[in-house]
């Protein structure tokens, strides 16, 4: 399923004889969905995160590109890797063979808990598509 809030999901799992595997919704450092996340871990959902590179809005984020700078990689691993250490299953897109390349090459380095605390403090409710809160 996709786009499933908390108000969704409770709707679903007041319903449903069986759950979801899977929920994409759009997620990022900037825009965290906690909650979501929480409650599909207590009925072992798999949270998927799409538009996961902020549809491009903010790669030149300073915090996102000191990290980039520190841990060698590009300012895309990083917030896919921050994703990734967060246990979701990461979705970015582009048209360009490098960069699918690049964006698959997430599981030879690690970022470090620094890092994942500077990330997870960049929360902003940044909504770069469809808002599916506003449909309860
Ligand atoms: N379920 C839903 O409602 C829903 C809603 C929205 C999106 N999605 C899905 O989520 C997936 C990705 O979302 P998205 O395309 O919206 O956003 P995204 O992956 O966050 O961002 C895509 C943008 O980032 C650029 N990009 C990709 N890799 C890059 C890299 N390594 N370095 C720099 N720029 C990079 C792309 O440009 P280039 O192409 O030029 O590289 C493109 O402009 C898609 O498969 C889409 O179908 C699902």
């Amino acid at each position: 399923m996709s786009n499933f809030l908390v108000p969704h999901l409770q709707e679903l799992l007041g319903k449903a004889k069986q759950l979801p595997a899977v929920n994409q919704i759009e997620l990022t450092p900037f825009l965290q969905r906690r909650e979501t996340r929480a409650l599909c871990a207590q009925h072992g959902i798999v949270v998927e995160a799409y538009s996961p590179l902020t549809h491009g809005q903010r790669l030149d984020h300073p915090v996102v590109q000191e990290i980039a700078r520190r841990t060698g990689r590009s300012v895309a691993q990083v917030l896919l890797r921050w994703g990734v250490q967060h246990g979701l299953v990461v979705l970015p897109k582009s048209t360009k063979p490098a960069r699918i390349a690049e964006n698959g090459a997430l599981f030879d380095f690690a970022l470090d808990d620094r890092a994942m605390s500077d990330l997870d403090a960049l929360e902003e409710g940044l909504v770069t598509g469809w808002d599916p809160a506003e449909q309860v």
